[in-house]
């Protein structure tokens, strides 16, 4: 018959943490015939008494903190010793098995909340930084002025809170232009009030060109995000009036959105586009290869088909090293926010 002695190095360990008894982890150790003869004390653990088919009526028990390992505490002595001073194996074992794996989970679950919450501090922080930047373009001096195919622009980048209340009204304007009628070919049909709100929101920044006379012609209103547990550049619009487009413009301010969401380090670029705005939707899957984004409706299945947009990302370098680990965000369906 296999059995640990319950030491007295165990006991004071176990003081040490504030509990009345000792835990013996006998895997660890060689248990000696002549304690059991002696009438001893002991403890074994869970998995030697699987292992060695020890049958009740023979030793000792009572309630476990782990999985694998029985603890004898004092209350239990008192509780369960028969006359002999030993104590009954049958269903104490079965019971502190469960009681263990149970106490196991929960330290698990624990370990695991904290970690996500960790975890989501890390990325809020890094959307706090990011908006707390003045200007995410001053890294990059090279992309302050567009210079090709004929137009000759100048590009800055602000907070809303900084930007000329006229220049957030022309972009509110040229936004209608473009895409009241596609906001009305959609479930979600065009609410001034909510876009105007929207482009005022004190989280949003402006990337916008301007020409020679520096009138505006161009704008992308974007933010630093959370979504769904990722840290993320949002593009919420980008809007060209008629006369600038197809002249490279477009690409070049979507190309710094992916400049700064690298050197701010989000995870990707994300932003939302009507499946019927068949001219944006090529521009941003074929010329600047977007992908669908796996919190799409049509990749999460929630309404597919029936949505008429498409949620489409791309992954800065931060965001491909952790590819589809995203934290404490659950799942996120794209069109239940
Ligand atoms: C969509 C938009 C931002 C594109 O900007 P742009 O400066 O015109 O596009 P670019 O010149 O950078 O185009 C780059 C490539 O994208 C593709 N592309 C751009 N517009 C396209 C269109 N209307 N149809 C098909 N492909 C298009 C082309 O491959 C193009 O390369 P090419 O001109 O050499 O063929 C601009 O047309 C626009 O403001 N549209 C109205 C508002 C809008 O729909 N915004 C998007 C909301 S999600």
């Amino acid at each position: 018959m296999n059995v640990a002695q319950l030491d007295s190095a165990d006991s004071e360990r176990s003081k040490e943490k504030g509990r009345a008894g000792a835990v013996i982890n006998a895997a660890s150790r060689p248990w000696r015939q002549s304690d059991l003869q002696r009438n001893k004390t002991v403890a074994i653990s869970i998995d030697c008494f699987i292992r060695f088919a020890l049958k009740p009526p023979l030793l000792l028990l009572s309630q476990s903190h782990c999985h694998d390992t029985i603890l004898i505490t004092r209350q239990w002595q008192q509780q369960h010793r028969d006359n002999r001073g030993v104590f009954l194996l049958r269903g104490a074992i079965r019971h502190s098995g469960k009681m263990g794996r149970k106490s196991n989970r929960a330290k698990e679950k624990k370990a695991r909340r904290q970690e996500e919450r960790a975890a989501m501090d890390a990325v809020c922080a890094k959307v706090d930084a990011a908006n707390k930047l003045d200007d995410p373009l001053t890294a990059f001096p090279a992309f302050k002025k567009y210079d090709r195919n004929g137009l000759n622009l100048q590009i800055e980048c602000k907070r809303v809170t900084t930007l000329n209340p006229l220049s957030v009204e022309w972009a509110f304007e040229l936004t209608r232009a473009n895409m009241q009628t596609l906001y009305e070919q959609s479930e979600w049909g065009w609410k001034e009030r909510e876009k105007r709100e929207e482009m005022n929101d004190e989280r949003a920044w402006y990337l916008l060109a301007r020409d020679g006379d520096s009138a505006p012609v161009a704008f992308s209103h974007f933010r630093f995000d959370v979504e769904c547990g990722e840290e993320v550049l949002y593009c919420y619009e980008v809007q060209l009036e008629s006369r600038v487009r197809r002249k490279g413009l477009g690409k070049f301010l979507i190309q710094i959105l992916q400049l700064i969401a690298n050197s701010t380090q989000m995870k990707k670029v994300m932003l939302t586009v009507f499946k019927h705005n068949h001219g944006a939707y090529q521009f941003f899957r074929d010329a600047l290869q977007f992908e669908i984004d796996e919190t799409s409706p049509s990749m999460s299945g929630c309404c597919g088909d029936d949505c008429s947009y498409e949620i489409l990302s791309r992954r800065t370098k931060h965001g491909e090293a952790s590819a589809g680990h995203t934290h404490g965000g659950g799942h996120c369906g794209g069109c239940c926010h």
